[in-house]
C-alpha cells in the first residue's frame, strides 16, 4: 500500500521522518509525501533540503482547500504558543487560535483515513478547557472519526528526553478494523549514549550560571541553562525538554549541546541535514519546536494496525 501523506506546520517533518522508519520495518508499505506548509524561511529550507513533498504551501491561512490533494494520513503539529503558559496573548485575540480551523478543514474536506494532531499538554486545561472541547466536538463532527488523546512523555517511549505532548488521534470509522490503543512504555536509553563524544569543543560556562552548576548532581549529562534556578535531579537519566529557546547543555563535555545531540534526542536520524543557509542556532529552534520521531512512529504504527495497513 501506497500511504499518501500531507502534513501542516510541517517544521522539520518528524511524521515524515516517523513514516521512513515504520516503512523500513514494515516492506507492506511505502509512502508518497504530497504536501507540507511552511511559513517560517528556515523550517522552509530543512524541508527543502530533506523532504521532498509535491506540494509545499507557504501558509495554511491563504490556501483554497478545494485545490487540495486527497490524502490518507494527515499530521499537523500546529503551533502551540496559543496554548502554553508562554503565551504573552491572554485572550483568544491571537491570531494563531484560528489555524485549527485550517487543521479542521482538511479533516472535514479531505476525510483522511487517519490523522495525529500534536500540541503542549496546556491545551486541554485552558479557559477551563473550552477551546479542547471545542476542538474535540469539531473533530467528532459528523460522525466521522473515532477520536483519542492522549498526553505521552518521549522519555516513556525509548527517547532519554522529557517531554509531555498531547496527541490527538482520528481514525476514519468506515475503514478502521481493530480498536486503537495508545502504545505501551518501553525502556529509556541510556542518555550517556546520547552525547556525542567525538566533539571536543569547549564552551565557557557564564558567570550567572555558575550557582547553577553547583547545584546540579556530579553525573548530571544534559541541562537547559536557561533555567538557573533548577537543579534537574535526573539530569543522570534523561535531557529536560528541548524548547525553542535553544539553551540545552552537554555538562560531561563542557559545552553547548551539538546540533547531532538535539536531533537524537528528538529522534532525527543522523543523517539529518543542516541546510548551509541555516544556522546552528535556527536549526536548533526548529528541533525544539518539532515532534519527537519516535513518538510518532510509535502512534502511527498502532493506527496502522487498526486500520490493517500492517
Ligand atoms: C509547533 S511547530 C510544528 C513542528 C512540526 N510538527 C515538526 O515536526 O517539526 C509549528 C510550525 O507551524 C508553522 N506555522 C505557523 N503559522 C503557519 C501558517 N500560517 N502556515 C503554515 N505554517 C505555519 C511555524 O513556522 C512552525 O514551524
Amino acid at each position: 500500500m501506497i500511504i499518501k501523506v500531507g502534513t501542516d506546520c510541517s517544521g522539520i517533518e518528524a511524521p515524515i521522518e516517523a513514516l521512513k522508519c515504520l516503512c523500513d520495518k514494515y516492506k507492506n508499505i511505502k509512502y508518497k509525501h504530497i504536501f507540507s506548509s511552511e511559513k517560517d524561511k528556515f523550517a522552509i529550507r530543512c524541508i527543502k533540503e530533506n523532504n521532498n513533498p509535491d506540494i509545499l504551501y507557504e501558509d495554511i491561512q491563504q490556501r483554497d482547500i478545494n485545490i487540495v490533494p486527497n490524502i490518507n494520513l494527515y499530521c499537523a503539529g500546529f503551533p502551540c504558543q496559543p496554548y502554553s503558559r508562554a503565551n504573552k496573548y491572554k485572550s483568544n485575540k491571537d491570531p494563531r487560535l484560528n489555524l485549527f480551523k485550517d487543521v479542521l478543514k482538511v479533516i472535514m474536506n479531505k476525510i483522511p483515513e487517519c490523522f495525529i494532531l500534536e500540541n503542549v499538554k496546556t491545551l486541554v486545561t485552558l479557559n477551563d478547557g473550552h477551546y479542547f472541547n471545542e476542538m474535540l466536538s469539531n473533530l467528532k463532527k459528523n460522525n466521522l472519526y473515532n477520536i483519542h488523546y492522549k498526553v505521552l512523555n518521549s522519555k516513556d517511549y525509548g527517547i532519554p528526553q522529557s517531554r509531555d505532548r498531547l496527541y490527538i488521534i482520528g481514525i476514519l470509522k468506515t475503514k478502521q478494523k481493530k480498536d486503537f490503543t495508545f502504545p505501551p512504555k518501553c525502556k529509556m536509553h541510556d542518555i550517556l549514549s546520547y552525547v556525542d563524544i567525538n566533539n571536543n569543543n569547549k564552551d565557557e560556562i557564564k558567570e550567572s550560571n555558575i550557582e547553577l552548576f553547583k547545584n546540579i548532581p556530579n553525573d548530571s549529562v544534559f541541562i537547559d541553562v536557561g533555567f538557573r534556578k533548577a537543579k534537574y535531579p535526573n539530569s543522570n537519566k534523561w535531557a529536560p525538554c528541548i524548547t525553542a529557546q535553544p539553551n540545552m547543555w552537554c555538562v560531561p563535555k563542557n559545552r553547548k549541546a551539538s546540533i547531532k545531540e538535539y536531533l537524537k534526542l528528538q529522534g532525527f536520524p543522523e543523517t539529518y541535514k543542516k541546510p548551509d543557509n541555516v544556522s546552528e542556532h535556527q536549526l536548533k529552534i526548529k528541533i525544539g519546536n518539532s515532534m519527537t520521531v519516535n513518538v510518532i512512529e510509535k502512534l502511527l504504527e498502532n493506527i496502522f494496525i487498526s486500520l490493517n495497513w500492517i
